[in-house]
């Protein structure tokens, strides 16, 4: 198709942009239609590239309610590349429309791809964004939420209105010459040159408009997700408590909380009720755990508000046991439904039998001179032929090789790492634990695609099977981002019941973009349709399959 072609035809579809209707005995059908292009923006008084979705930075919000089907029709006007992730969406036996490298080919220069998931059994705030090329430096990214449906009571009483704030640390840099930078392989993108509360940052000398407005004794939902690259964030409402209310898809118990730490990859919603003198506050977004905070600002405004915010900043926590106590508080509700009638506790996780422990160990070294990131001494690279397509055409031997890593981690003291595709096979259905233990000096923030899992623990030190006895095994919270402080590990449970390829990583973009990543790859022995989609018809194909017919669909 060519360039004018392809314009005239996003034109065309542009404008009927978002739509939805309900096909009968079908979920409703939200449709979108995307252009992906470079723009101008100067959040922080410098003007630079961006990446800009219908003109807009950060993107368009995409409000669903459970099991809707979305369908977004993605169209590359950029000179590279492009792929989105839907961060925290599990795309239930559809790993199909993951958005990453080992699941999709990238959106070529001038082309499309469409998008269709559905948001099955979801409640929640979670986000997207780009997956490759450092994209996420430049934009591309917003809020996705979830809806409970009509029927399912949500644990608290309707907000007078819902917003979406994405906090994020914030480059002055391309995401090109941010990307050269780790090409070079001779050092990192080093710190951030601010904090952007959605896009932008408020200047503090009376001009700045409101990112938010509260009625006076109204409550207000936020939903708070740190879309940034590196940077663990703390974020507070000068003059007002936060009551927590969801996190990552669950419903939490509602503590209140002064401020919150929110590191990389990771949403909160919390409620606020404007029951101050009526005036304008600051929304603060600082970072933790680097040297020289920077901090993001920007204003609520009370609808009957005189005069302006005062200029004391509430103070930030210090050191990182204040967020592991913090991390600890928080609690899932047992009682409240989630995305389906049935109360959150009537899935007893602590008393499943554990199949399998898998540690996973994080280390940076170099190879050949250029940096690396690993996960048990292997560096992922990603293979051009996507790793769920090489399994799904029956190729997978000519592409990678299954269970590279041992499930004990590298040998003690072992710095070596190895380049390589990176796949973990699971067997389907089974309860698996994972480690993650850190022994650098630095925060992690670890993420898994197509699931939520129990985040049991947090603790310094090293792991051991004896540090079972203090797993939360009641009421921790079911999420998809867990943090690891420096020199800790953190454990998970989940139940791999969702066939697919997906994705393990870092949330922290360097770490990621230099191989701290890894694919797990759940099959149903039965590669029946009832545990796994086909692959699209509108499937994008590259590398080795390229041009291929598709393979036999799965039976029924
Ligand atoms: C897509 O965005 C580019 C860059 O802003 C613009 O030139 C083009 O007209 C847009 N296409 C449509 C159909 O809006
Ligand atoms: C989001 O969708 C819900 C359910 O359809 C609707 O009630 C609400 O008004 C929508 N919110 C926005 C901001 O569009
Ligand atoms: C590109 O957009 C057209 C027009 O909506 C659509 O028919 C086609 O399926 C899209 N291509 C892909 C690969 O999704
Ligand atoms: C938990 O959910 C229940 C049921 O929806 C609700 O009544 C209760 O207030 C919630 N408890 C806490 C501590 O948040
Ligand atoms: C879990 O393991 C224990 C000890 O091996 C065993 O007694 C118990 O029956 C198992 N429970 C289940 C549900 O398999
Ligand atoms: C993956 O694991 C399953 C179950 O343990 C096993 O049957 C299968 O052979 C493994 N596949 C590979 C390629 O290792």
């Amino acid at each position: 198709m060519g360039r004018l072609m392809f314009s005239a035809l996003l034109q065309f579809l542009c404008l009927s942009s978002v739509a939805v209707w309900t096909v009968r005995g079908e979920d409703p059908y939200l449709f979108f239609v995307w252009n992906v292009s470079y723009g101008t923006i100067s959040p922080l008084g410098v003007p630079q590239q961006a990446i800009l979705i219908n003109g807009q930075f950060p993107g368009p919000n995409i409000n669903s309610t459970s099991n809707n089907n979305v369908v977004v029709n993605v169209f590359n006007n950029l000179d590279e590349p492009f792929l989105l992730h839907w961060n925290g969406i599990q795309h239930r036996k559809n790993s199909w429309q993951d958005g990453q490298l080992g699941t999709n080919c990238p959106i070529p220069p001038g082309t499309n791809y469409t998008y269709r998931f559905q948001v099955k059994d979801q409640i929640g705030s979670f986000f997207y964004y780009p997956s490759i090329g450092l994209h996420r430096a430049a934009g591309a990214f917003g809020g996705l939420r979830i809806n409970s449906r009509l029927l399912i009571p949500v644990p608290y009483a309707d907000p007078e209105d819902d917003y979406t704030v994405l906090i994020g640390d914030w480059f002055t840099k391309s995401h090109t010459t941010l990307r050269k930078i780790l090409d070079s392989g001779v050092r990192s993108i080093a710190r951030p040159n601010g904090v952007l509360i959605n896009g932008k940052i408020a200047k503090g000398d009376g001009t700045d408009d409101p990112l938010f407005t509260m009625k006076p004794g109204k409550t207000y939902k936020y939903r708070i997700c740190n879309v940034g690259l590196k940077a663990s964030l703390n974020l507070r409402f000068q003059g007002h408590t936060m009551k927590l209310v969801e996190m990552e898809g669950s419903h939490t118990v509602q503590n209140e909380y002064q401020s919150l730490d929110v590191h990389v990859g990771q949403c909160f919603s919390v409620l606020v009720t404007a029951d101050q003198e009526p005036k304008d506050y600051y929304l603060v977004a600082s970072t933790r755990f680097i040297k020289n905070v920077l901090v993001g600002k920007g204003i609520i405004r009370y609808t009957n508000g005189k005069g302006p915010a005062s200029p004391e900043i509430p103070e930030a926590p210090t050191g990182w046991i204040w967020s592991l106590n913090q991390f600890r508080s928080f609690r899932w509700n047992l009682t409240a439904s989630a995305a389906r009638p049935n109360p959150q506790g009537s899935y007893r996780y602590g008393s499943i039998n554990i199949t399998r422990t898998i540690k996973l160990f994080n280390s940076v070294s170099k190879v050949d001179g250029k940096l690396r990131y690993a996960i048990n001494g292997v560096s992922h690279i990603d293979p051009e032929t996507p790793l769920k397509h090489a399994e799904y055409f029956r190729l997978s031997d000519k592409v990678f090789k299954y269970n590279i890593i041992s499930d004990e981690g590298p040998p003690e003291g072992s710095t070596s790492i190895t380049l390589a595709p990176n796949v973990v096979n699971v067997t389907f259905r089974n309860f698996v634990e994972i480690i993650f233990e850190n022994r650098e000096k630095s925060i992690q923030s670890w993420h898994l695609d197509g699931y939520s899992f129990f985040a049991v623990a947090i603790e310094p030190g090293r792991w051991s099977p004896d540090k079972r006895s203090n797993y939360n095994l009641l009421d921790a919270v079911s999420r998809h981002t867990i943090q690891v402080y420096p020199n800790s590990w953190a454990a998970i449970f989940l139940t791999f019941d969702n066939a697919g390829m997906w994705n393990l990583r870092s949330e922290l973009i360097e770490d990621r973009y230099l191989g701290q990543q890894l694919y797990i790859s759940v099959l149903s022995p039965a590669l029946s349709l009832r545990d796994e989609y086909n692959i699209p018809d509108n499937v994008l194909l590259c590398g080795l399959v390229k041009g291929m017919p598709l393979p036999k669909p799965y039976s029924i």
